[in-house]
């Protein structure tokens, strides 16, 4: 049949943190997509990849960020659609994503629906460094040892998703999509007793770039790529 995709992780922010590995898929793929807002923003992914080798052309593909599900869904289908077109021409395409593909990203979306229109394309990934991995090594944090355990949550809708993670003193915390609920966070890790060692991280690697305590930053919201590490409270 032909055509493969591949959902290639590209680190936070870094051009440094792109793994040979994801540099050489990049630049052996026919066609290198991105996710973007808008046909006429430059994505997080695309700029890094440009970065590292200006000779890889980036072509965007726009993804609704509402909360719509049908505005996503008809997102992943018209971005499916024009995949399965290089596909169906044979060719190997490859999809740069923020981070890791397998976590938290648009890739799997996109794969869902490019196999719901070609069922048996061949779909692989290339791991990426994820962002509070470099958080943990910029805040010299120690994320796990022995037999402790680690929760990753996603606080976009707020708070609350710290709740069950932090009820077990033995597991590191690391919080996704939680900038704008930021000071809530600290406010919850404060009650539980969490908020020393807590570590923040917001647009690690990009201009503009924080890296501190949770506590000295807990003042205001901050933005979307922000996120925080807790280290357990009781070590082994
Ligand atoms: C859609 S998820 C992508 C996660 C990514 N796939 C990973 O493996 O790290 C977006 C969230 O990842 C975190 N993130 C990604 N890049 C970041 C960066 N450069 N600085 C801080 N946080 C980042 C933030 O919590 C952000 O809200």
């Amino acid at each position: 049949m032909g055509g493969s995709l591949v959902g290639v992780g590209v680190g936070p922010g870094d051009p440094e943190q792109l793994t040979l590995r994801a540099l050489r898929v990049l630049r052996q793929a026919d066609r290198v997509f991105s996710p973007t807002i808008a046909l006429d923003s430059l994505g997080r992914a695309e700029s890094i990849v440009r970065q590292a080798d200006s000779g890889i052309a980036v072509e965007r593909l726009v993804f609704a960020i509402t909360g719509d599900d049908d505005a996503r869904a008809a997102a992943h289908s018209d971005a499916a659609a024009l995949v399965v077109a290089c596909l169906d021409a044979g060719e190997q395409v490859a999809f740069a994503t923020l981070g890791d593909p397998n976590v938290y990203s648009t890739f799997h979306h996109l794969a869902a629906a490019v196999l719901e229109r070609r069922p048996g394309t061949p779909i692989a990934t290339v791991p990426g460094i994820m962002a509070f991995q470099e958080l943990a090594a910029r805040a010299a944090t120690v994320v796990l040892d022995g037999t402790e355990r680690l929760s990753v949550v996603s606080a976009v809708d707020g708070a609350d998703a710290l709740d069950g993670p932090l009820g077990d003193p033995e597991a590191a915390l690391v919080v996704y999509k939680g900038g704008r609920h930021l000071p809530e966070i600290a406010e919850r890790l404060e009650a539980a007793g969490r908020l020393d060692g807590a570590v923040f991280g917001e647009l690690l690697g990009l201009p503009g770039e924080q890296v501190g305590s949770v506590q000295d930053h807990r003042a205001r919201p901050a933005t979307y790529l922000a996120t925080v590490l807790v280290p357990p409270a009781i070590r082994s």
